[in-house]
């Protein structure tokens, strides 16, 4: 097993408001692209990084993340992005992990969780949190038409991990089809009837969308330092 990692941090943060990139905003004086890459710098089973950029600003990650990670330019949507960083692996890599820039403090234990996964066999992995709050689904009008069963729903987050051939496969499969928007890879791989395995994420691994989110980040910068040096503690 040969694993790779594509960073999709191609978004334009449009929410965040930042006036660039969602990628290239600091976090604790860091760009969220360089933290989200170092996660996978720290887990040797993966053996090639590559992170796909806003196409005005390739050069600009290329030296942020350093020579070790081939960076490639993003697509329209965050599909294009996935093809294009699946286009740049090397021809060796047999396991794929895809991971949103937008979750930089992902924990290295997580990643660690996915590649176990598909070490174990898994054709398709995603790491999930339970929900808290009670899900509801809403008619057009906006009045509710059902209550779902909370201890069956889950958060999924990223990094999602996939046999190499199935994710290729499950993207040439849905195309490009300007009509469905998809914001998870493993979706087109449910969609091919192939089962999609889960492990357990991490709130730390939480996604940032708005100006809020990274306050929220900011605060949880120290508790990803404690839990870092505890795990390599620990290894
Ligand atoms: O927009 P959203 O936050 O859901 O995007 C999820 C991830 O997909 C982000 O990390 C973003 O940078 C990435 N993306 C991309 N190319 C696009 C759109 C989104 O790489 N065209």
């Amino acid at each position: 097993m040969k694993c790779a990692v594509v960073v999709v941090a191609a978004g334009s943060g449009q929410r965040l408001a930042a006036g660039r990139p969602k990628a290239l905003v600091e976090l604790d004086n860091r760009p969220l692209v360089e933290w989200a890459v170092s996660a996978f710098l720290a887990v040797p089973a993966i053996e090639q990084h590559v992170v796909v950029a806003p196409v005005s600003d390739t050069n600009l990650v290329a030296s942020l993340v350093g020579p070790a990670v081939v960076v490639v330019a993003g697509g329209a949507d965050r599909q294009g992005s996935v093809a294009n960083g699946l286009a740049a692996l090397r021809a060796d890599i047999t396991h794929v992990l895809v991971h949103d820039a937008a979750r930089p403090l992902v924990p290295v234990a997580v990643v660690e969780a996915v590649v176990a996964a598909l070490t174990a066999g898994a054709r398709a992995v995603i790491p999930v949190l339970p929900v808290t709050d009670t899900i509801k689904q809403i008619a057009e009008d906006g009045t509710v038409s059902g209550t779902l069963d909370r201890s069956r729903l889950r958060a999924v987050q990223t990094p999602q991990g996939f046999d190499r051939a199935v994710l290729v496969r499950a993207h040439e499969a849905v195309g490009h089809d300007a009509e469905r928007t998809v914001t998870d890879d493993a979706a087109l791989v449910e969609a091919m009837g192939i089962p999609v395995v889960t492990v357990d994420g991490s709130d730390l691994s939480m996604k940032i969308t708005t100006a809020h989110d990274l306050q929220v980040a900011a605060a949880l910068v120290e508790v990803h330092r404690h839990e870092a040096a505890w795990a390599g503690d620990r290894r």
